[in-house]
């Protein structure tokens, strides 16, 4: 432990107070401490696993550590774990014969192939199905795997960086992440703080969008008044520094002169988000119990997402799997197990 805060220290030396590495802008202690980390962990093949909210940077971030490792002229290959389906991930992730199956008219190699020597890249990794683990679980281990209709086991030298913005230690109490596969992702973990914790890159990040987007937007905006960096700097960031630079955006388009206003600062009030704004602290509605609640909010989810399990478990902040386990001890049946 002592060895490795060190080992942090001399990385932050060699940071030498930069403030960004590729496009990313961190100036707080907290991103100071994730960019060496990326600097520690580059170097070798070990296994990163990415852990923070909606819009924080792990995407970035993972693409940095490729760049940074000896990796960087190889392939780096993203596998959405959400958008693929159960049925489908398989030969995804590692490929098919032709005639492993009914359209299976070519031979095709499949992402872990595609990676071989590079880097792969699997986000929301809590999302994955409980047979698709187990086959993670080898890769990571064994660094080897079957195409889809073959018994030829291929080997292979690939990077595994996983993301999670729902946290996996609840589902493995819930029994429906792996805890195997945890601990064989979560050999370097790297928490992203969401940006309300980490207030001082407010300004640096918004200096940097107006930079960024406004001659792509035509704005004449080329710098914020303190009015307008006391407003971002107050407001709680619910989508972190994807919604800054979406407001950073809709601003530069809207102000007209070469310093942005508070007034002119547009950020997204919509009522659910001005409770969280208002500070006052969110109650149960009266006469209501938690688990009713909870069950409202799981059915307003699911209605929101027009009845896509996937799309509610974003909404909701839980893995595909913890929705249907959730659903399950609701008593609402569950036909298909897609969705
Ligand atoms: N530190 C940063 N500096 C500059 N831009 C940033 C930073 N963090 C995030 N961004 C911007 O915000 C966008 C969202 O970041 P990113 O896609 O990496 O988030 P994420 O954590 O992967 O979100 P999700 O969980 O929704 O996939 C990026 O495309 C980038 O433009
Ligand atoms: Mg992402």
């Amino acid at each position: 432990m002592k060895a490795l805060r060190e080992e942090n220290q001399r990385l932050r030396e060699e940071l030498g107070g930069r403030y960004q590495i590729e496009n990313i802008i961190g100036r707080s202690a907290r991103m100071q401490e994730v960019f060496a980390t990326v600097l520690r962990a580059a170097p070798s093949r070990a296994t990163v696993l990415l852990a923070g909210e909606s819009g924080v940077g792990k995407d970035m971030i993972a693409r940095a550590i490729h760049q940074y490792s000896p990796r960087r002229d190889k392939p780096f290959v993203k596998i959405n774990c959400t958008a693929i389906p159960e049925n489908l991930m398989e030969s995804e992730l590692f490929g098919y014969e032709k005639g492993a199956f009914t359209g299976a008219g070519t031979t095709k190699p499949g992402k872990f192939e595609l990676a071989d020597t590079g880097t792969v890249f699997l986000d929301e990794i809590g999302d994955v199905a409980p047979s698709i683990q187990v086959k993670l679980l080898r890769i990571l281990q064994e660094r080897e795997f079957e195409r889809l209709g073959s018994n030829k086991t291929r080997h292979i030298d690939v990077r595994v960086i996983a993301a999670t913005n729902v946290d996996l230690r609840a589902a493995l109490e819930q029994g429906t992440f792996r805890q195997d596969l945890y601990y064989r992702l979560n050999v370097l973990p790297i928490n992203i703080p969401p940006l309300r914790d980490r207030r001082e890159d407010i300004p640096y990040l918004a200096e940097f969008f107006v930079k960024k987007h406004a001659a792509e937007l035509d704005s004449p905006v080329r710098t914020l008044s303190p009015g307008a960096m006391e407003k971002l700097a107050a407001y709680h960031w619910p989508g972190n520094v994807r919604e800054l630079e979406n407001v950073m955006e809709r601003s530069l388009v809207l102000a007209s002169g070469s310093v942005l206003e508070a007034a002119e600062v547009r950020l997204d009030m919509s009522p659910g988000r001005q409770l969280l704004a208002s500070g006052e602290a969110p109650f149960l509605p009266p006469g209501m119990t938690l688990e009713e609640f909870e069950h409202a909010l799981i059915r307003e989810g699911l209605r929101r997402a027009a009845g896509n399990k996937s799309q509610a478990a974003r909404l909701l902040g839980l893995t595909r799997n913890a929705l249907r386990y959730r659903l399950t001890q609701m008593g609402v049946s569950d036909p298909e197990s897609g969705g």
